[in-house]
Protein backbone atom coordinates (compact mmCIF):
# COMPACT_ATOMS: atom_id res chain seq x y z
CA UNK A 1 0.00 0.00 0.00
CA UNK A 2 1.26 3.64 -0.72
CA UNK A 3 2.73 5.73 2.32
CA UNK A 4 0.96 8.91 3.43
CA UNK A 5 3.50 12.07 3.41
CA UNK A 6 2.92 15.24 4.73
CA UNK A 7 4.93 18.35 6.08
CA UNK A 8 4.67 21.87 7.54
CA UNK A 9 6.88 25.01 5.52
CA UNK A 10 9.90 23.41 8.19
CA UNK A 11 9.42 19.91 6.12
CA UNK A 12 8.70 20.95 2.99
CA UNK A 13 12.25 20.64 1.53
CA UNK A 14 13.35 17.43 3.07
CA UNK A 15 9.80 16.27 1.90
CA UNK A 16 10.27 17.16 -1.12
CA UNK A 17 13.91 15.39 -1.28
CA UNK A 18 12.50 12.01 -0.09
CA UNK A 19 9.64 12.09 -3.13
CA UNK A 20 12.06 12.43 -5.44
CA UNK A 21 14.70 10.35 -4.04
CA UNK A 22 12.93 7.51 -2.98
CA UNK A 23 11.34 6.22 -6.07
CA UNK A 24 10.92 2.70 -4.90
CA UNK A 25 7.91 3.89 -2.59
CA UNK A 26 4.83 5.18 -3.94
CA UNK A 27 3.65 8.20 -1.54
CA UNK A 28 0.52 10.29 -1.27
CA UNK A 29 0.91 13.48 -0.64
CA UNK A 30 -0.71 15.48 1.99
CA UNK A 31 0.87 19.08 1.78
CA UNK A 32 2.43 21.37 2.44
CA UNK A 33 3.60 22.09 -1.05
CA UNK A 34 4.87 25.81 -0.46
CA UNK A 35 6.96 27.21 1.82
CA UNK A 36 4.56 29.58 3.12
CA UNK A 37 3.69 29.53 6.95
CA UNK A 38 1.38 26.68 8.03
CA UNK A 39 0.60 24.93 11.16
CA UNK A 40 1.60 21.54 12.25
CA UNK A 41 -1.22 20.69 13.92
CA UNK A 42 -3.43 20.99 11.06
CA UNK A 43 -1.26 18.78 8.58
CA UNK A 44 -0.68 16.01 11.27
CA UNK A 45 -4.27 16.26 11.02
CA UNK A 46 -4.66 15.47 7.52
CA UNK A 47 -2.47 12.26 7.32
CA UNK A 48 -3.60 10.69 10.54
CA UNK A 49 -7.60 10.85 9.66
CA UNK A 50 -6.28 9.21 6.50
CA UNK A 51 -5.09 6.35 8.22
CA UNK A 52 -8.20 6.25 10.57
CA UNK A 53 -9.93 6.09 7.20
CA UNK A 54 -8.05 3.28 6.03
CA UNK A 55 -7.33 5.25 2.58
CA UNK A 56 -3.50 4.98 3.80
CA UNK A 57 -1.95 2.41 6.59
CA UNK A 58 0.99 4.36 7.57
CA UNK A 59 2.83 7.61 6.96
CA UNK A 60 5.17 10.03 7.36
CA UNK A 61 5.17 13.29 8.78
CA UNK A 62 7.42 15.80 8.95
CA UNK A 63 8.15 19.23 10.62
CA UNK A 64 11.31 21.31 11.78
CA UNK A 65 12.21 18.98 14.49
CA UNK A 66 9.66 16.48 14.25
CA UNK A 67 8.20 17.04 17.70
CA UNK A 68 5.48 19.50 17.44
CA UNK A 69 4.18 17.31 14.16
CA UNK A 70 4.58 13.74 15.94
CA UNK A 71 2.68 15.17 19.58
CA UNK A 72 -0.62 16.16 17.84
CA UNK A 73 -0.17 12.98 15.58
CA UNK A 74 -0.15 11.17 18.86
CA UNK A 75 -3.56 12.60 19.99
CA UNK A 76 -5.23 10.61 17.94
CA UNK A 77 -6.44 7.06 19.02
CA UNK A 78 -4.90 3.72 16.84
CA UNK A 79 -2.06 6.14 15.91
CA UNK A 80 1.84 5.69 16.76
CA UNK A 81 3.91 8.29 15.64
CA UNK A 82 7.55 7.42 16.35
CA UNK A 83 10.11 10.48 16.18
CA UNK A 84 13.45 8.56 14.99
CA UNK A 85 16.95 9.88 14.94
CA UNK A 86 19.03 7.34 13.98
CA UNK A 87 18.46 3.43 12.31
CA UNK A 88 18.26 2.19 15.65
CA UNK A 89 15.30 4.49 16.75
CA UNK A 90 13.29 3.66 13.43
CA UNK A 91 14.10 0.06 13.78
CA UNK A 92 12.48 0.14 16.86
CA UNK A 93 9.61 2.26 16.47
CA UNK A 94 8.42 -0.81 14.09
CA UNK A 95 9.68 -3.63 15.58
CA UNK A 96 9.06 -2.65 19.32
CA UNK A 97 5.91 0.09 18.96
CA UNK A 98 4.28 -1.06 15.31
CA UNK A 99 4.47 2.62 14.80
CA UNK A 100 2.52 3.46 11.45
CA UNK A 101 3.55 6.90 11.62
CA UNK A 102 7.54 8.09 11.12
CA UNK A 103 8.21 11.44 12.21
CA UNK A 104 11.23 13.23 10.98
CA UNK A 105 12.75 16.90 11.67
CA UNK A 106 13.44 18.80 8.46
CA UNK A 107 15.97 20.91 10.23
CA UNK A 108 17.69 18.44 12.27
CA UNK A 109 17.62 15.23 10.06
CA UNK A 110 20.37 15.33 7.40
CA UNK A 111 18.57 14.34 3.69
CA UNK A 112 20.55 11.00 3.61
CA UNK A 113 19.69 10.33 6.71
CA UNK A 114 16.21 10.62 6.63
CA UNK A 115 16.02 8.24 3.42
CA UNK A 116 17.51 5.56 5.67
CA UNK A 117 15.30 5.85 8.53
CA UNK A 118 12.57 5.44 6.49
CA UNK A 119 13.71 2.52 4.44
CA UNK A 120 14.16 0.96 8.05
CA UNK A 121 11.15 1.72 9.40
CA UNK A 122 9.39 0.62 6.22
CA UNK A 123 11.03 -2.94 5.81
CA UNK A 124 11.34 -3.04 9.51
CA UNK A 125 8.63 -5.97 11.06
CA UNK A 126 6.62 -5.58 13.98
CA UNK A 127 7.76 -8.18 16.33
CA UNK A 128 4.49 -9.03 18.08
CA UNK A 129 5.01 -11.44 21.32
CA UNK A 130 4.82 -8.88 24.75
CA UNK A 131 5.05 -5.79 22.51
CA UNK A 132 1.87 -6.66 20.99
CA UNK A 133 0.31 -6.28 24.82
CA UNK A 134 1.94 -2.85 24.71
CA UNK A 135 0.69 -1.58 21.55
CA UNK A 136 -2.53 -3.08 22.51
CA UNK A 137 -2.50 -1.20 25.48
CA UNK A 138 -1.79 1.97 23.69
CA UNK A 139 -4.34 2.06 21.52
CA UNK A 140 -7.15 1.03 23.69
CA UNK A 141 -6.52 3.48 26.22
CA UNK A 142 -7.81 7.06 26.04
CA UNK A 143 -6.83 9.09 29.11
CA UNK A 144 -8.35 13.18 29.69
C1 LIG B 1 7.78 25.91 12.63
O1 LIG B 1 8.58 27.05 12.66
C2 LIG B 1 8.24 24.92 13.69
O2 LIG B 1 7.87 25.35 14.96
C3 LIG B 1 7.67 23.55 13.40
O3 LIG B 1 8.08 23.14 12.12
C4 LIG B 1 8.09 22.42 14.33
O4 LIG B 1 9.46 22.37 14.48
C5 LIG B 1 7.38 22.34 15.60
O5 LIG B 1 7.56 21.41 16.41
Amino acid sequence: MSIGIASDHGGYSLKSYIQSNLTTMKFIDYGTNTLDSVHYPLIADKLCQAILAGDISRGILICGTGIGISIRANRYQGIRAALAFDEFTAEMAKAHNNANILCLGGRTTSNDTALKLITTWATTRFEGGRHATRVELLDSTTIK
